[in-house]
């Protein structure tokens, strides 16, 4: 067992939570030897002497071996991080933006040094779903990844749904309870959901990918229309973050919200709450639900992460070193709900069957299937307040489509 020392990069939300953690948790016989921080001057709720604005103090320490990152910037945070490696320590990140925008980078740094890249707090605080996909969905068959990853939105979208608040009273309330990215258009238009589920998917099925590659959207162009239209069928819109196992082996995987019924597990994450339900061929459905953001939610997982390096835990990418990788394909379509205000903004003809059109003086909508591939190459349908919401089991595959089309009401004809 080793004697851990660290130097902390960061005194924000999760930064302050460690620190009060650790101080309560002494038989981890972990210390924090240094603080680096960006702004001397603001006062801050631990002994003055543990605080320094040189990176090298912490970085250049032998007697540190591990760093823990906690800052906001992404790009600071890299050279942080491949520095921390380089210099021979183990390093535990909560970054996601920057772990997902630079997975073959990091992952070539881990290998080349031999150290440890730990970063539960990433993905959905507490929950520890990092961790559980790579070691215990080892040698399931993993068929699905259903999760809401993002804590802000599924606040913002609990508190204007259920308690009828107004979308900016919503987010400055998660903004106030250290939910939310210091930019909070990261997590309203999805940006942060994709870079979770980067990452889900490099452990879940040893895809390396980049945020840009995947389809996503945010909760941006959500209306109460839409909302009041999910109660009256029992059902709740969740910002949902998917991949899925199609018949050929290769994945469907986007981030888009979605209706899903009120008897999903799904529905029962509220307020900053994060929720995953893995399929798998040999156990089932399994659910997972715990807090996604804030300070002692994600701080507990970091401590996780600590712990597990006390034991020498390094993630071991089995998945991606297995001889066969899956593939993401966009050979497959989705059923979609758009409401939308004006008509003319709707493609009605990139549809491959339409099943509702409801027309009316205010909100409408159409439901229908679209190939994600339409999706992938068009943006009508998230432009001029356009809000595509996915319908419960939303994806189509190639071999069923054709029976859709069989039912569908002639575009033209409406
Ligand atoms: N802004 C993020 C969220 C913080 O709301 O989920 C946790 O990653």
């Amino acid at each position: 067992m080793q004697q851990l020392t660290l130097g902390v990069f960061g005194f924000g939300v999760v930064g302050e939570g460690l620190y009060k953690i650790l101080n309560q948790t002494p038989t981890l016989q972990t210390t924090i030897k240094k603080i680096c921080i960006k702004n001397p001057e603001k006062k801050r709720n631990a002994p003055e002497s543990l605080f320094t604005i040189e990176k090298n103090e912490l970085l250049n320490d032998k007697s540190i071996n591990v760093i823990v990152e906690l800052i906001d910037d992404a790009e600071a945070a890299l050279s942080i991080v491949t520095t921390a490696l380089q210099n021979g320590k183990h390093v535990i990140t909560a970054n996601k933006k920057m772990l997902a925008h630079n997975l073959n980078e990091l992952l070539h740094f881990q290998k080349s040094t031999g150290k440890s890249l730990l970063y539960e707090a990433s993905v959905c605080g507490a929950i520890p779903i990092i961790r559980n996909l790579e070691e215990y969905y080892d040698n399931d068959l993993l068929h699905g990844i259903n999760a809401i990853v993002n804590g802000s939105t599924n606040f913002i979208l609990t508190k204007m749904f259920e308690e009828n608040l107004s979308f900016a009273d919503a987010l400055t309330l998660a903004q106030q309870r250290g939910f939310a990215e210091s930019n909070p258009k990261l997590d309203v238009e999805g940006y942060d959901a994709v870079n979770k589920l980067t990452e889900l998917l490099l452990h879940a099925y040893g895809i390396v990918t980049h945020p840009d590659n995947l389809l996503f959207n945010g909760i941006q162009n959500l209306s109460l229309t839409d909302a009041i239209i999910a109660k009256q069928k029992n059902q709740q819109i969740k910002l949902i973050a998917n991949a899925k196992k199609l018949k050929d082996g290769s994945i469907a995987t986007f981030v888009l919200p979605q209706f899903i019924y009120n008897t999903n597990s799904l529905a029962f994450a509220k307020n900053e709450y994060n929720a995953v339900v893995l399929e798998s061929a040999l156990s089932d459905k399994q659910f997972f639900l715990g807090k996604g953001a804030g300070s002692f939610p994600t701080a507990s997982a970091v401590l996780s992460d600590i712990s597990a390096l006390r034991f020498d835990y390094k993630y071991e990418y089995r998945k991606l070193n297995q001889p066969q990788v899956s593939k993401v394909s966009n050979q497959f379509a989705v059923k979609v709900f758009i409401s939308f205000d004006d008509v003319k903004n709707i493609e009605k003809n990139d549809f491959i069957s339409i099943e509702t059109w409801h027309i009316t003086n205010t909100r409408s909508y159409i439901t229908g299937v679209v190939a994600f591939a339409t999706l992938e190459n068009n943006d009508w349908w998230k432009l001029n307040n356009n809000s595509l919401i996915l319908l419960p089991n939303a994806i189509v595959e190639l071999d069923e489509i054709e029976q859709l089309k069989k039912k569908s009401i002639n575009a033209a004809t409406v």
